[in-house]
């Protein structure tokens, strides 16, 4: 599909959107994706800001539903990571879009602004820790991501007040992996084809297996090293060399120079225990989400970085954002407890085990 094609059926600037709860005026382009828009929008009737995500009435693959699914999930939960949905439409043989609220720039480009290209180490950690907070949430109401990457969170906007909140965004490569009426985890399936991001995307992945809830956070530790590090040692690779990028995420499960590598400038010892962690957990495991949290805790108490510490984008202004750790994973309104613990109870290690971990080094 041509540029010109998809320009043609998106919405126009200026051009007046009608759905049955309101009017919103549409402003500005906020990101293309491979599926469709987003764009700034002014709601008519109280002149305030929103993001509306648009997807062509024509698109061979619809996703869009799907965004409206997780963040109707996510309302449930009250989280504070995910955009409040606000209304939804089509415009006849154009396109359809949802309404929800509009946040600030993505950390990809946040990254970007960076000399060396990273965040500090305090920004990389604290970022890091909300958005793992964010991701056992979706995993809590039954979604696993499939596309985590840096482009896919952004921060909250100065004008209200929300520069420290990380959200997380882009939610058209969800799959629910939980059977909600008999409440189980889904059967495995015997493979899948690849989706995602190369870069990002996890190994089990890219050997087109079907992928569970640790494989979001493989996805995530390799944009934390990406943010810690300034890039990713396979960085150069795009997806027509899948197979390169392959070859490193293996080598990265046995050789250790490859591990110094892909982890300078990073916390070595505690990213690679996470690293090594998820090595331990499979398709149907629920990972101990807090222990990952505590790892990334201990890297900012070793190297000295305070609760307070501003981030990046904000340098004035001590951190505000949220600091809690995450929850235990425990899918909401489903009886899946049996199912974990057969398959995770004995690769899970609990928060005080790994206290312990931590004060013997
Ligand atoms: N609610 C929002 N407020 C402000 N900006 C947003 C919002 N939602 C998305 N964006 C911006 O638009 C970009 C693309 O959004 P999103 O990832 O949801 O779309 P996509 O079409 O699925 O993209 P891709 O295919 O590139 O992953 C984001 O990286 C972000 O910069
Ligand atoms: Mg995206």
């Amino acid at each position: 599909m041509s540029n010109k094609e998809c320009d043609d059926s998106m919405p126009q600037l200026n051009e007046e959107l009608k759905t049955k709860k309101d009017k919103y005026k549409v402003l500005k382009l906020l990101g293309k994706g491979g599926f469709g828009a987003v764009y700034s929008v002014q709601r008519l009737s109280d002149s305030q800001m929103l993001a509306i995500k648009c997807e062509k009435a024509d698109a061979v693959k619809k996703s869009l539903f799907m965004d409206c699914n997780v963040l109707k999930g996510a309302a449930e939960i009250k989280s504070h990571h995910f955009c409040a949905l606000t209304d939804r439409a089509a415009v006849k043989d154009r396109f359809n879009f949802i309404v929800m609220k509009m946040i600030g720039r993505n950390l990809w480009d946040l990254r970007l602004d960076m000399p060396d290209h990273r965040f500090t180490l305090g920004t990389a950690l604290k970022t890091a820790a909300q958005c793992l907070v964010s991701i056992e949430e979706l995993h809590r109401f039954g979604y696993l991501h499939r596309d985590i990457k840096p482009g896919n969170f952004a921060a909250g906007r100065k004008e209200t007040k929300e520069l420290h909140i990380i959200y997380m965004l882009d939610f058209g490569l969800c799959r629910e992996y939980v059977k909600r009426r008999e409440g189980k985890i889904r059967m495995q399936r015997s493979s899948a084809p690849f989706r995602g991001t190369t870069r990002y995307a996890p190994l089990a992945s890219m050997m087109e297996l079907d992928i569970g809830r640790k494989d979001d956070i493989e996805s995530w530790l390799y944009m934390v090293v990406e943010w810690t590090s300034g890039q990713l040692i396979w960085h150069k690779y795009r997806s027509q060399d899948r197979d390169k990028v392959l070859q490193y995420k293996k080598d990265l499960r046995e050789k250790p120079e490859v591990q110094d590598n892909f982890l300078a400038h990073c916390p070595k010892k505690e990213y690679l225990r996470i690293f090594k962690y998820l090595e331990t957990l499979g398709f149907y495991s629920s990972p101990d989400y807090k222990f990952i949290f505590y790892c990334i805790q201990h890297a900012a108490s070793a190297n000295n970085i305070k609760d307070k510490d501003p981030l990046d984008w904000d340098p004035e202004t001590p951190y505000s954002g949220p600091n809690d750790p995450p929850g235990d994973g425990n899918v909401i309104n489903l009886d899946v407890e049996r199912i974990q613990m057969a398959s995770s109870a004995e690769v899970s290690l609990g928060t005080d085990k790994m206290k312990t971990m931590m004060k013997k080094d």
